[in-house]
């Protein structure tokens, strides 16, 4: 079974995307899956104050040459398998040839281990996340119910088409995860106009996977550095990952084409492979 990477997004900041990222993790690996989660917001190591983890060593150490992938390699309460992020801004456009080929053999060796990866990707349209979300299998985008976020929504679809015209890779896995809507109605709701704009101006459909509603008790759970599931499992918020997670792990597996429209597996090394060639 190969390793399922999916990247987690938003155009905005602030509207979940860590959340989303840790509590799919857990509500993951609650199920017994094996989960690698994957702090890519190089800059604030997000997932592992979330998780309430203090990583010895992160990403940074790994590009340095100081530690291996599987060093750096941290498990969680909860059993999720984190790459903590690094708290420099190296990012991996800065890297030579002989790094970019460590990092390839280094993932490939976790390939196959983990039923799922998962990456918190940093805020925005920047290259380096767009680069993370174009080589994932998935695409999941975060947004809230309020224009601006709504907006950003729509311009991170936008530039991933433009990518992949370059590109000339299908787009069939951009999934909308509404987070802090009132009811799922709303999110519903709130998908079905983003997806009506996507399909008339960009010709590019979009998926509904979820939503996640607001409830006080997420943001306690991450004041108090822990996922809404170990936090209040009988909370909306637990309920809603918990969905989330039934739906991601009963989805079938997107079909990868490459440029000459031939289907290609997935997993962590075709991600690391394909991080690096977008990257030239
Ligand atoms: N459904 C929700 N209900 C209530 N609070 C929420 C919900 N989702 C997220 N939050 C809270 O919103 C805040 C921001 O969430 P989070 O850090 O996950 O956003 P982010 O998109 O990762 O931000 P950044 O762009 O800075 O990385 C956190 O305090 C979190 O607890
Ligand atoms: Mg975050």
């Amino acid at each position: 079974m190969k390793t399922k990477v999916i990247c987690i997004a938003s155009g905005k900041g602030g509207v979940g995307k860590t959340s989303v990222s840790i509590n799919l993790a857990v509500a993951l690996a609650n199920k017994g899956r094996k989960v690698l989660l994957f702090d890519a917001d190089l800059g604030l190591a997000n997932c592992q104050i979330a998780l309430g983890v203090k990583a010895k060593h992160n990403f940074g150490h790994f590009l340095a040459g100081e530690k291996t992938l599987k060093e750096i390699l941290v498990t969680t309460q909860e059993k999720v398998t984190l790459i903590p992020g690094a708290s420099g801004d190296r990012v991996l456009a800065s890297l030579g040839t002989n790094e970019a080929g460590l990092i390839v053999s280094s993932f490939s060796e976790l390939d196959g281990i983990y039923d799922y990866m998962l990456i918190d990707a940093a805020a925005g349209l920047g290259n380096s996340v767009m680069m993370f979300l174009e080589a994932s299998n998935q695409k999941f985008i975060v947004l809230n119910d309020d224009p601006s976020s709504t907006a950003d929504a729509y311009g991170i679809v936008k530039v991933m088409v433009e990518d992949s015209k370059k590109s000339n890779k299908s787009l069939e896995d951009i999934y909308l995860i509404p987070n802090r809507v009132e009811s799922s109605e709303r999110g519903k709701h709130l998908y079905a106009a983003i997806n009506d704009v996507c399909t008339r101006f960009l010709n590019q459909p979009i998926q509904y996977l979820h939503s996640i509603e607001e409830d006080g008790q997420i943001l306690e759970a991450t004041r108090d550095y822990q996922s809404v599931l170990s936090f209040a499992p009988t909370s909306r918020g637990a309920r809603d990952f918990r969905n989330l997670a039934e739906i991601v792990d009963d989805m079938k597996d997107p079909v990868v084409k490459d440029s000459h429209m031939n289907s290609i597996s997935g997993g962590i090394q075709f991600f690391v492979e394909n991080l690096i060639s977008n990257e030239r």
